[in-house]
């Protein structure tokens, strides 16, 4: 009796049994994405890496999405892009910035190990730096951001100007364990992630939504959003 109510009990606990059973059942995992990580965690980076049902949601969606191009701002140790450069297949090309050379550095080589680095092209910089420069070239079809929550709103605005109508944005950590929510936190980065979301809500450039996560990573969520037609008139 106080077993079965334990096990139904949404504790952190729970949540992370059940997102390891579903990411076990899902997911998948394989030697490419596993020595990725091992190479992030060897040389210390944070291990704020998407969890491996959201890697695969990531890839899910470029794939329903027909994406050709993928901009993704904040590639970390590119765990994240193996999932994005899997899902493009041949001819798919992702570009990906991430401001610190060393982690870029070690995501050219977990991407090279995974056979996808022909595919993936990493800027280093700082994406409100980096992203100026790539205008003019091919729109973008799906945009993954998951840098500084603080630049939020820099990153959405290149988003629209990068995509074209019916471009896909996904946002990484808009929920951080419910402080989204916290109209008076002195957090700068969750203040990033609300205007972030109010941008999404009230520039005429976006239609966006938001989902809950729990799992591995703890209470958090991503905002999933479309570039509207109204970007021609932006
Ligand atoms: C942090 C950043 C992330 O992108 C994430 O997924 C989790 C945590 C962070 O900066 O704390
Ligand atoms: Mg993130």
């Amino acid at each position: 009796m106080a077993d079965s109510t334990l096990k139904s009990d949404p504790t952190r606990e729970n949540w992370k049994r059940v997102d390891a059973w579903l990411a076990e059942v899902l997911a998948g995992d394989d030697a490419h994405l596993r020595a990725a990580l091992a190479a992030q965690r060897a040389a210390d980076m944070p291990e704020i890496e998407v969890a491996p049902l959201a890697g695969k949601l990531l890839g899910l969606l470029v794939r329903m999405s027909g994406a050709r191009r993928v901009l993704e701002v904040g590639t970390l140790a590119g765990y994240s892009t193996i999932w994005l450069a899997r899902a493009l297949g041949d001819g798919g090309q992702v570009v990906t910035i991430e401001a610190e050379l060393p982690h870029a550095e070690i995501a050219r080589a977990n991407l090279d190990r995974a056979g996808v680095g022909e595919r993936v092209e990493i800027l280093v910089g700082r994406g409100a730096d980096v992203l100026p420069r790539l205008e003019g070239t091919e729109a973008f079809d799906f945009v993954f951001i998951d840098a500084d929550k603080e630049s939020n709103t820099i990153y959405l605005d290149w988003a629209a100007r990068l995509g074209r109508a019916g471009t896909i944005i996904v946002v990484d950590n808009v929920v951080r364990d419910g402080e989204v929510a916290n109209e008076k936190t002195d957090s700068a980065q969750v203040q990033g992630v609300q205007a972030g979301l109010r941008m999404l809500a009230d520039d005429p450039r976006f239609d966006a939504s938001a989902l809950q996560t729990v799992g591995a990573k703890g209470w958090d969520g991503v905002a999933i959003a479309i570039v509207t037609d109204a970007r021609a008139e932006a």
